[in-house]
């Protein structure tokens, strides 16, 4: 059997990690500044983690979820905590766009409506509600076009207030610093008005924090820096650290159901092992402080290089643009100085998404090694 020949590859192959390093199968050093697509919060490997998974796996792996298990509870209790979110609740699940997914659904539930509003340029997964509210037609498929969807520019309220006065809105879903699109983002007074409008027109409010959250804006969720309460806030990539696992944090004024929302895997015995060592970690390395100060770093050193237009995003969510495409720029990254970094649906932007531990010696070595591709 052959693989569904879906991803575009870079010859690379790594066979190892640790920290903010990848080695390739020759022994090659890489700079990781892309955790695996914004994955990779706390360091690849990092032994606290690896430790919590493997004692985990020795006693129990997975049960499903019809049976008591307190490590969820503890995950949602430490979540809370150190997100500031006390007031929401959680349900699991594996995958960004299932967390979607299940947001979405929970505002159809409960509104009694199914028209959703997302953005221009937006990315939110790739199954059925969640693509379509995607802005990228070429993985909507014909099945995905019953979904009910308008795309509005990002930060015209206008347009926004005009929508939701056609009474048949559900859901606005806006991520908190757009990834895969190009980091764009709400201002403030944006964020505030939608927030105004959604709760005046019983419409759910849902933050799309899969790659904004935990930490990587350098407040926990990134909605946290416009002063907002969504109804709802979804979350993945960071929250494991690679371990596949999903979470839709619902505001608890919000009641559940017994069989609104479910899953097999979501929740399992590993996966919240894993999130509650990565909760862990980032409290006990005050991570939050390291990407607030890594990202001061970064903007002072990211100055001295002309080329570059402008920075876009927060914390170590960052976006580089050039007035030129950056393809060649990061393969010769890659090849020439062995550093990873991303792209987006903004061709001249360099994407950088590095673990939340990554160190200014680590960015000083990027800004040489960018200066140097650059000349
Ligand atoms: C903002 C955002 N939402 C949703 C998703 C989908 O997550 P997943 O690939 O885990 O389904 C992504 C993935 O890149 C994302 O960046």
């Amino acid at each position: 059997m052959e693989l569904f020949d879906v991803y575009p590859l870079y010859n690379v192959t790594p066979v190892k990690a640790e920290g903010a390093y990848v080695w390739d199968e020759k022994g090659t050093k890489y700079l990781d500044l892309y955790g695996g697509h914004g994955v990779i919060s706390v360091g690849h490997t990092h032994p606290k983690y690896v430790k919590s998974i493997s004692n985990q796996l020795n006693k129990i792996g997975f049960y499903s979820n019809s049976i008591q298990n307190p490590l969820q509870k503890e995950l949602a209790e430490k979540l809370g905590r150190i997100s500031g979110c006390e007031n929401y609740n959680l349900f699991l699940c594996n995958s960004g766009a299932e967390a979607n997914e299940n947001a979405l659904k929970l505002a159809s539930f409960k509104t009694g409506k199914s028209r959703v509003i997302a953005f221009s340029n937006a990315f939110h997964g790739r199954t059925s509600a969640a693509v379509a509210a995607t802005d990228n037609k070429n993985i909507n498929a014909p099945i995905n076009l019953q979904q009910e969807v308008v795309f509005l520019p990002l930060n015209d309220i206008e347009l926004v207030i005009h929508e939701i006065g056609k009474g048949d809105v559900a859901a606005i879903i806006i991520e908190g610093i757009q990834g895969v699109g190009g980091l764009d983002e709400g201002t403030t007074a944006f964020f505030q008005e939608v927030e105004k409008i959604c709760n005046k027109h019983n419409v759910f409010l849902i933050l799309d924090e899969i790659q904004s959250g935990y930490g990587r804006s350098g407040q926990f969720f990134a909605f946290q820096h416009h002063n907002i309460q969504p109804d709802i806030i979804t979350t993945a990539k960071g929250m494991a650290n690679g371990f596949p696992i999903g979470g839709v944090l619902i505001l608890n004024k919000h009641e559940a159901k017994y069989g609104m929302l479910g899953t097999t895997f979501g929740g399992n015995h590993l996966a919240c092992a894993a999130a509650i060592s990565v909760l862990d970690i980032i409290e006990e390395e005050q991570l939050l402080a390291n990407v607030n100060s890594v990202y001061a770093y970064f903007l002072e050193e990211i100055a001295t290089i002309p080329e570059i237009k402008k920075v876009k995003g927060k914390g170590l969510m960052l976006g580089v643009e050039f007035d030129f495409e950056v393809g060649e720029l990061r393969k010769k990254l890659i090849f020439d100085k062995q550093i990873f970094t991303g792209g987006s649906n903004n061709k001249n932007l360099l994407r950088i998404l590095p673990p939340l531990s990554i160190s200014k010696e680590q960015i000083a070595s990027f800004i040489t090694a960018l200066k140097e591709v650059l000349a």
